[in-house]
């Protein structure tokens, strides 16, 4: 049975590390079948948004999405991101953003002293609500006076779902839960998030659960990376804490991840958390291992584990006998780097 997966290559370097992931999954011959979706800036230049009208019609059929990037600087951010992937997340519901953040053995680490042993974190990011609800407003535009409102909106549904997966992903790893508010100085979302995660503890009282104030948590990531297993934390906390978990995994290009609705049949949308980087962009040079791990992801949603497992040991054997990227620590180009993963895949 084949796997219909609709690749939204994007913008920037999204094309040049999809390109890498789509080569890995077809070495693997899992019989999955590739939809290109040319959504992203220069289908907003040609039609005047980033996706068409009927996108969630034309979505349907297919069990997930392969994403790039999206973004270039021809087209305001708050225009590319809302019309394309934060409209995708909060229309399909996808709530759960997970994020593995492991330095694999081979990829430079710098936080000295450290090395894969000491860093292997989930981050759970809750992914439709938070500070990147979409509600507020502008007025009095252009005076004096003029007003920006952007407003956090949690609810006790968005929290506990998203509290409860990360409850349940902790009781499988190694059993420790950190949740990341700052309900000292923002006294309300927070707190419900705090509230509703003290009383779901007590369902798992095999996990130790802990509360972490968001900017004590960025230093103890420094600091200790190694005292954190899964981390659980708001749209914008964690779109944060995963640049500087991304940072000590050996940089943006290795970090991986996917957008999905945990216990629906809706599709899931799986992309490297990196944007489009266009100060690299048409250089070739991008780090494909972002992307390729985010294949593993979406091979599991798909139902393919052993496929994923042979993605994840193939891509882990390139990083560590190289050939790599200049971002880490090496001088391959993205396509030498996929060659490789498929070579590796192939032997
Ligand atoms: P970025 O992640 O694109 O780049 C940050 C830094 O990381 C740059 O120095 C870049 O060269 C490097 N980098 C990123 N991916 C890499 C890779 N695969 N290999 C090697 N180095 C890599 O973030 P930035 O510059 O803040 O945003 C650029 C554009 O991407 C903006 O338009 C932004 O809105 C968009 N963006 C889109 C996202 C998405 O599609 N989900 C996520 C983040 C940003
Ligand atoms: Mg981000």
């Amino acid at each position: 049975m084949s796997h219909r997966v609709a690749v939204v290559a994007g913008d920037g370097v999204g094309p040049e590390v999809v390109a890498e992931a789509v080569k890995a999954v077809d070495a693997l011959g899992v019989g999955v079948e590739w939809t290109e979706l040319p959504w992203g800036s220069a289908w907003y230049h040609e039609h005047g948004r980033m996706m068409p009208e009927d996108w969630e019609e034309e979505l349907r059929g297919f069990q997930a999405v392969l994403l790039g990037a999206i973004g270039d600087p021809s087209v305001p951010d708050h225009v590319s991101l809302w019309g394309s992937i934060l409209e995708l997340r909060q229309r399909l519901d996808l709530w759960a953003n997970l994020r593995p953040c492991r330095l694999l053995p081979g990829i430079p680490c710098p936080l000295a002293g450290r090395g894969p042993e000491d860093i292997d974190i989930l981050f759970v990011r809750e992914n439709t609500e938070g500070e990147y609800a979409g509600v507020g407003g502008r007025s009095h535009r252009g005076l004096p006076g003029e007003v920006g409102i952007e407003v956090s909106v949690f609810t006790r549904a968005g929290c506990e779902r998203v509290l409860r997966l990360a409850f349940e992903c902790a009781a499988q790893r190694r059993g420790i839960l950190t949740s990341a508010t700052k309900s000292n100085a923002s006294r309300f979302g927070y707190v419900l998030w705090d509230e509703v995660a003290a009383e779901l503890a007590t369902e798992f009282p095999s996990v130790r659960y802990e509360r972490v104030l968001v900017d004590a948590l960025a230093a103890r990531m420094v600091r200790s990376p190694d005292s954190l297993d899964v981390v659980v934390a708001s749209n914008l906390f964690a779109d944060i804490l995963t640049d500087l978990g991304a940072a000590i995994q050996g940089g943006m290009g290795m970090a991986a991840s996917a957008n999905i609705a945990p216990g629906t049949s809706e599709i899931g949308i799986f992309e490297p958390v990196h944007g489009s980087a266009p100060d690299i962009a048409g250089q070739g040079i991008a780090n494909p291992a972002g992307a390729i791990w985010s294949a593993v992801l979406m091979l599991e949603h798909l139902g393919e584990p052993e496929a994923a497992a042979r993605l994840l040991d193939a891509l882990e054997a390139v990083c560590s006998e190289g050939p790599r990227t200049r971002d880490v620590g090496g001088t391959a180009t993205a396509r030498e780097v996929g060659d490789a993963v498929v070579a590796s895949l192939r032997a």
